[in-house]
């Protein structure tokens, strides 16, 4: 049995020579001198010798045992070395290279805008009133004055919950008999910055979702000269001091009189392009004095009360003052469109 002890070490030590990575050593080690290898298999057969011959043979396997387990190691630490080194040189890295930029988030187009309305209107005044988006028929329609049969009442248009009496608000003027109710008979000066939602083609001019920022002036003795400069003060802060506007009799249910308004474009100089159509105006917002009914609606007394409340589109400003033609780009999340801004 000595023998065979011996056979096994040679045995051992030929296929140690042979290894040459991590995984085969493990292998290797579990066979020949791990806690059920091969020594100690033979260890335990120890009782089959004759009485004397035993602590010989027990004294050989140990330290043959021994002798393996110190070639093991330095076995072992040869192969790390060699596949420390493989691994060093397969990654290596020059860092004498200039570093690579971290790509950095940005604000989306539209929010780059309305804050910088915002920022405007809040040093004229205006707070900002965060209305609903999930508006009742009543609020969206009816309170604004909107006859029972106006065009935008119909299904193609507004996008109806299954309860036919909730929807979601196809413009953010619902808002105005909100806050209206909520401050009555306080006087008010808010914009109601929001998304729309209408059911409408998606084309590269009309989108299903878009943001509207209305705005609302309530107090005594608000005339329609107090419209007419309060946004032409507003656009001179957004579009530079002395850009030309005009201001064009326009119709909507819930203001009296109502009117357009249009700056001079500002890509052309009012000289036409292909932005303003060649007319040389760019048509901005919608705004009119409140309509008496629905000053009441809000709780003000027209008798007492008077107000103005407009209406713009963020997503119109910034592919104006950008020159974006197609209104699809800013819901379509490509990062080509969103990085240049
Ligand atoms: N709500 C109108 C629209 O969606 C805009 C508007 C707001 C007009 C306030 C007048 C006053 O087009």
């Amino acid at each position: 049995m000595l023998d065979q002890l011996e056979n096994l070490g040679a045995a051992a030590r030929t296929e140690l020579n042979q290894l040459t990575n991590g995984s085969t050593l493990d292998a290797w080690n579990s066979k020949y001198i791990g806690r059920k290898g091969e020594i100690t298999q033979m260890l335990r057969r120890v009782s089959e010798l004759p009485k004397e011959e035993r602590p010989a043979f027990g004294k050989r396997a140990n330290e043959l045992r021994q002798e393996l387990e110190a070639e093991f190691a330095e076995k072992e630490a040869v192969i790390k070395a060699a596949e420390l080194e493989q691994a060093m040189a397969a990654g290596a890295l020059d860092v004498s290279l200039p570093g690579r930029p971290v790509a950095r988030g940005r604000l989306h187009p539209s929010t780059q805008t309305l804050r910088r309305i915002y920022a405007i209107w809040a040093e004229m005044g205006f707070q900002v009133y965060r209305s609903r988006d999930v508006e009742t028929d009543e609020m969206n329609f009816q309170l604004l004055n909107f006859p029972p049969h106006h065009p935008a009442r119909e299904m193609q248009d507004t996008f109806y919950t299954t309860n036919p009496d909730v929807l979601l608000r196809t413009h953010t003027s619902p808002g105005q008999v909100r806050v209206m109710r909520q401050y009555h008979p306080e006087p008010i000066r808010v914009i109601l910055p929001g998304m729309c939602y209408r059911h409408e083609q998606i084309t590269a001019r009309s989108e299903i979702q878009f943001h509207q920022v209305e705005g609302l002036a309530v107090g005594k003795g608000i005339r329609f000269s107090d419209l007419k400069g309060t946004l032409i003060n507003f656009t001179n802060r957004l579009y530079g001091q002395g850009r030309p506007v005009r201001f064009r009799a326009s119709h909507f249910p819930f203001t009296e009189p109502s009117a357009e308004m249009d700056v001079q474009c500002f890509l052309c100089d009012g000289k036409g392009c292909r932005i303003c159509k060649y007319t040389g105006w760019l048509e901005i917002l919608g705004c009119g004095m409140v309509h008496p009914t629905v000053l009441r609606n809000g709780g003000y007394d027209p008798s007492i009360y008077s107000g103005f409340a407009f209406g713009m589109g963020p997503e119109r400003i910034t592919m104006l003052r950008h020159g974006i033609e197609d209104i699809r780009y800013f819901w379509g999340n490509d990062l080509r469109f969103l990085e240049q801004f």
